[in-house]
């Protein structure tokens, strides 16, 4: 079931709309402003939501952290806020320190209405246009994101139409604490990356191109540790990090594939998260400064997680790096599912 509420207006006047979707085992909340998650409610046995957000548009408008935001044309970092396609040099937008582009530009995905699209018994469909040379990237591009409930699985299938050859890597920027939103607690969650290997980054967090070889070292995820474990580390990545804000490599080969789990053992929720996506960024909110959230909680840096799906980052500088690209008129397609169980046993 989908329920429309108006969230709220904008600074410019534009309504916003608020689609609930409910299953029996989750209710999550959707708004047109950035096509982000606002909440996700895990229903059984006492309703806990997992997801970081704001209850004003306002707020959306003016935050820096993209809460549950879909971000694009392009997620994370490019180096220099440039990159060369088809022989043509192409500046971005500058909008991370004085040098790099981040998550899209200054006013990417996650700062613009969206419209809606279509509504179903169990999906919403949310589009937009970006236009040729918006924060700098190249071709008109057309954008939908479909997000569906089945139980207890969050799906979000992405589907880019442009027509010259472009960059399109969205992923969606959810913050998760599986304690609760307004715990604090979520670095006591515990985490498990199907994955091997990081692509190491310089202190401003673009890769050097060199994959690291994650085994026993602090950023071995390959089997359940709470998130905290060795956050405090002095080794060198995640002191360039500041805990963990890398990109973690998959080998999903462009199939759906489990690629991270998430336990809270307060509440019980298991979250999994597959995707066709190459990787996978484990943020764990170090710039996410002081602030209030939604329904009087208080969210402080370093106390919860996010997983975003997608491209190496600065893939389109590297060329090493795959599907930094898509093509004209070749329609793009990926998802990304989020589960969400409640179980007492995880091995
Ligand atoms: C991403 C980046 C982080 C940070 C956040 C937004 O996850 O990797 O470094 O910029 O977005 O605050």
């Amino acid at each position: 079931m989908v329920t429309k509420t108006l969230f709220g207006k904008t600074v410019n006047g534009k309504s916003v709309y608020k689609y609930t979707i409910s299953s029996s085992e989750l209710e999550v909340s959707i708004l047109s402003f950035g096509a982000t998650i606002q909440s996700i409610i895990v229903k059984n046995p006492t309703p806990v939501d997992v997801v970081l957000g704001y209850d004003d548009v306002l707020s959306y408008q003016t935050q820096d952290g993209y809460l549950g935001a879909t971000c694009g044309r392009n997620s994370n970092r490019i180096e220099n806020a440039k990159f060369t396609l088809n022989g043509i040099t192409y500046n971005l937008a500058v909008n991370d320190g004085k040098k790099h582009n981040l998550h899209g530009g200054n006013v990417g995905f996650s700062h613009r209405v969206w419209l809606e699209e279509e509504v179903g018994e169990n999906f919403i469909i949310l589009s937009l246009l970006s236009k040729h040379l918006e924060e700098g990237f190249p071709a008109n591009l057309n954008v939908k994101v479909k997000f569906s409930l089945d139980g207890e699985n969050l799906s979000i299938e992405y589907f880019g139409l442009s027509d010259g050859d472009t960059v399109f890597n969205p992923t969606n920027h959810s913050y998760f604490n599986l304690d609760g939103h307004d715990t604090h607690t979520g670095h006591s969650n515990l985490l498990n990356i199907y994955s091997n290997y990081l692509t190491e980054t310089n202190e401003e967090l673009i890769p050097t191109g060199v994959l690291v070889n994650v085994n026993g070292t602090p950023l071995d995820f390959t089997s359940f540790k709470a998130i905290s474990k060795d956050i405090n580390s002095s080794y060198y990545l995640i002191e360039n990090m500041h805990g963990y804000d890398g990109n973690y490599c998959l080998s999903s080969d462009g199939k759906l594939s489990l690629c991270a789990r998430a336990y809270s053992q307060k509440t019980g929720v298991l979250m999994s998260v597959y995707t066709d996506r190459p990787g996978v960024q484990l943020y764990t909110g170090y710039f996410l400064t002081e602030r209030k959230g939604k329904n009087g909680a208080t969210y402080v840096p370093n106390s919860s997680f996010c997983l975003e799906t997608q491209v190496y980052p600065n893939a389109v500088n590297n060329p090493n790096f795959e599907g930094a690209f898509i093509k004209a008129n070749e329609p793009f397609y990926s998802k990304t599912v989020y589960g969400f169980a409640v179980t007492k046993d995880i091995l």
